[in-house]
């Protein structure tokens, strides 16, 4: 079984009352519960963690080396700047897939730039929570074509 870690940057705790238009009306606790049954009808061990800090997120990608087949992340607003966030997915060298709920393309030009998706395998965004779900089917076929390669 393969196992994924995945990582909710800043204010992502605030789903559901964050600027629903945007991102949705559903809770990081729904997100999360529709993330569990995802992966366990793929069969996809995932481990979740959110924080609002940079260095946090950081600690976390570091602790996965050894552990952890793949990394899906939506950095939230660190996705626009954060090279310390970038860096420790190139560091770790563990697949990621970076998601987001809103289609950031779409939105203001600030957000348009991520610093972190040269370093992921791909970017996914704009299908709100199922962001999340295509997120994980990713991570799953990134560790398969590895593991074949
Ligand atoms: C976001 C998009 C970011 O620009 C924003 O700062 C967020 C959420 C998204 O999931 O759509 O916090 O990552």
């Amino acid at each position: 079984m393969i196992k994924v870690l995945v990582v909710h940057g800043p204010n992502l705790n605030l789903l559901g009352v964050r600027e629903p238009e945007k991102y949705g009306l559903l809770t990081l606790v729904e997100i999360n519960d529709l993330i569990r049954s995802h992966a366990a009808e793929s069969g996809v061990d995932v481990k979740i963690f959110q924080s609002n800090s940079e260095g946090a997120i950081i600690d976390a990608i570091q602790d996965a080396r050894g552990s952890i087949d793949a990394i899906v992340i939506n950095p939230g607003a660190y996705t626009h700047y954060s090279i310390a966030i970038r860096d420790a997915i190139a560091g770790v060298g563990i697949p990621a897939v970076e998601v987001h709920l809103s289609n950031v393309h779409a939105r203001e030009e600030f957000r348009h730039k991520s610093v972190i998706a040269p370093v992921c395998a791909g970017q996914i965004a704009g299908f709100g929570a199922a962001s999340y779900l295509l997120g994980l089917d990713a991570a799953r076929s990134v560790v398969a074509a590895r593991t074949e390669g």
